[in-house]
């Protein structure tokens, strides 16, 4: 039987795939915020917890991942598991030889519970999940579509900080054309009533217009800006990505539009407030100054990362119903 991947999750996300925010709601972020929370205290609590002994996870990464694919290796590993991994799967697996990602997909969900995977086409994930296999899928970011385990991070990392999702002003800059991140991200918040989003781009990188009439239905207000001196002064987040050099098909296009708009201390004190937070899901290529890295509000080497693995291990464990 074909698994309906954009099935929503509805609370019980045991068995589901993952592919996109939209599969998401409240209530069912509301259980994953909690798992989080549970995870966190028994493993301050008794160091050692293991819901995931005796179970393998493939990681197959077709592109390239630091975070992502570290964050849910060592999530896997520090919750019982196992892993199987392939970083570049077109040189170190069949792939090389000519097999189809369906093969290959099938083949893993022969040897491991659950598959993680990352690819440089939009849909693929989707496709993925489609096909019926008996081992849940989780999309660790397709292509220019979305990411959705970096949204629920960067979700559970807004409400930890703010003890709600609503009325919520963020801003959001760089490169939101092709920045999946921001896509699964805005989809999130536009679950929630009262959030006011702006977003700073170059126009040739601005929110594609058909996700934009989208969102907007769901009742988000969504302002489009295009200088920093029209950042309002009253955002909780900042969210800064870097523009995406490798979706590019002519680099002079890129070198025009790159680092257009950085954040430098100059621009925090003009622009920003002592309550917000400053975001960004890494790498970074310069479009943050290094001098900001210090200061306090700045949680893209700390917290942001931290919260990575633990909204990943509440994840995994709700997928393969192991709490
Ligand atoms: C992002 C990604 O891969 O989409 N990184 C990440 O997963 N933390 C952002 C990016 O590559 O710019």
């Amino acid at each position: 039987m074909k698994k309906d991947c954009s099935k929503k999750i509805n609370g019980e996300i045991k068995n589901k795939s993952i592919i996109s925010l939209e599969q998401f709601d409240p209530k069912s972020l509301q259980t994953l915020f909690s798992t989080i929370e549970k995870i966190k205290k028994r493993i301050h609590k008794k160091g050692n917890f293991t819901p995931l002994l005796r179970t393998v996870t493939t990681l197959l990464f077709f592109e390239p991942s630091s975070r992502t694919f570290s964050s849910f290796s060592v999530a896997v590993k520090r919750l019982g598991g196992s892993t199987l991994e392939y970083q570049n799967p077109l040189q170190t697996s069949s792939v090389v030889k000519g097999e189809t990602i369906e093969d290959t997909l099938h083949v893993f969900s022969n040897y491991s519970d659950l598959i993680i995977i990352r690819h440089p086409e939009k849909g693929t994930a989707q496709k993925a999940a489609s096909l019926g296999l008996k081992t849940p899928i989780i999309s660790a970011g397709d292509g220019i579509g979305e990411h959705p385990t970096q949204a629920l991070m960067d979700m559970y990392t807004i409400y930890s900080h703010f003890g709600k999702l609503n009325n919520i002003c963020g801003l959001f800059a760089g490169d939101l054309l092709y920045g999946r991140t921001v896509h699964s991200l805005i989809k999130g918040l536009a679950f929630y009533p009262n959030n006011h989003l702006y977003l700073l781009s170059p126009k040739e990188l601005r929110l594609e217009p058909g996700l934009k009439k989208e969102l907007s239905k769901s009742g988000i207000k969504i302002t489009e800006i295009y200088d920093e001196n029209d950042i309002p002064n009253n955002c909780q987040f900042w969210y800064w990505t870097r523009v995406q050099k490798e979706r590019f098909n002519d680099l002079k296009q890129y070198e025009k539009v790159k680092n257009r708009f950085v954040i430098t201390p100059r621009l925090v004190q003009k622009k920003g407030n002592n309550k917000m937070i400053i975001m960004h899901p890494l790498p970074r290529v310069g479009e943050i100054d290094t001098r900001i890295d210090s200061d306090p509000r700045a949680i893209y080497l700390t917290e942001q990362l931290q919260n990575g693995v633990y909204t990943r291990m509440a994840l995994l464990s709700l997928v393969l119903g192991k709490l």
